[in-house]
């Protein structure tokens, strides 16, 4: 059955390495809007430009960017998707919720990866992206409990919200998600 998923969740939560093994498994288009952010700064396209200062300080890209990246491929999609590192707070929410209305694709669940910050902060720090060093990963963690963190108060009052405990390893948190999913 088509699914249509958020993964949400801190910054080093998993969402990334989760969210690539259940679009494997159910052939749905993974939608990273990090990914997609990233691959606008490599190609230092006039885009990338704009989000490349705000990426390393650990800041939010303008909505205006980052919605229209996704509308272009969410409106092109002909299977389900997920939806990783986006809506990243209560104003992409919404554009994404009348986006979705119009097109008459609702939302089948949203998932909370739960985390205690000190594994996340070790766990970036050991990958070393450009944006994983200790100063630039406490702001994004700041970012995530100011902007982002009430989407979970959003979507659980919207009824879809469930959370998967993101500690231990990738295989079993996988399985967690997957009961979740049905
Ligand atoms: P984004 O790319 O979305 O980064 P993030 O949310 O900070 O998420 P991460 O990729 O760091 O973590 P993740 O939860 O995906 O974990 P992952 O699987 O990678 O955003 C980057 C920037 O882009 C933002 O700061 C912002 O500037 C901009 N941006 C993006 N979207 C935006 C939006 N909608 N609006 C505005 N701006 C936006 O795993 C992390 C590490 O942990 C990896 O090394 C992985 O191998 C490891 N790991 C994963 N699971 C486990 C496990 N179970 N055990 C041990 N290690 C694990």
């Amino acid at each position: 059955m088509t699914k249509r998923l958020i993964f949400l969740g801190p910054p080093g939560a998993g969402k990334g390495t989760q969210a690539e093994r259940i679009c494997k498994i159910r052939n749905l288009l993974h939608l990273s809007t990090g990914d997609l952010l990233r691959a606008e700064v490599t190609a230092a396209t006039s885009l990338g430009k704009e989000a490349e200062d705000l990426m390393n300080k650990g800041e939010l890209v303008s909505d205006e960017i980052v919605l229209s990246i996704v509308e272009k491929k969410l409106l092109l999609a002909n299977q389900g998707w997920l939806l990783d590192g986006f809506p990243r707070n209560v104003s992409q929410a919404e554009s994404l919720g009348t986006l979705l209305e119009k097109v008459s694709q609702p939302i089948d669940l949203v998932i909370l990866l739960e985390i205690d910050d000190e594994v996340l902060v070790e766990r970036l720090i050991a990958r070393g992206r450009a944006d994983d060093n200790e100063k630039v990963i406490r702001n994004r963690l700041l970012v995530y409990r100011e902007k982002t963190s009430p989407l979970i108060n959003y979507y659980t009052k919207l009824g879809i919200l469930t959370s998967v405990q993101a500690r231990g390893n990738v295989e079993d948190i996988s399985e967690l998600i997957e009961e979740k999913i049905g």
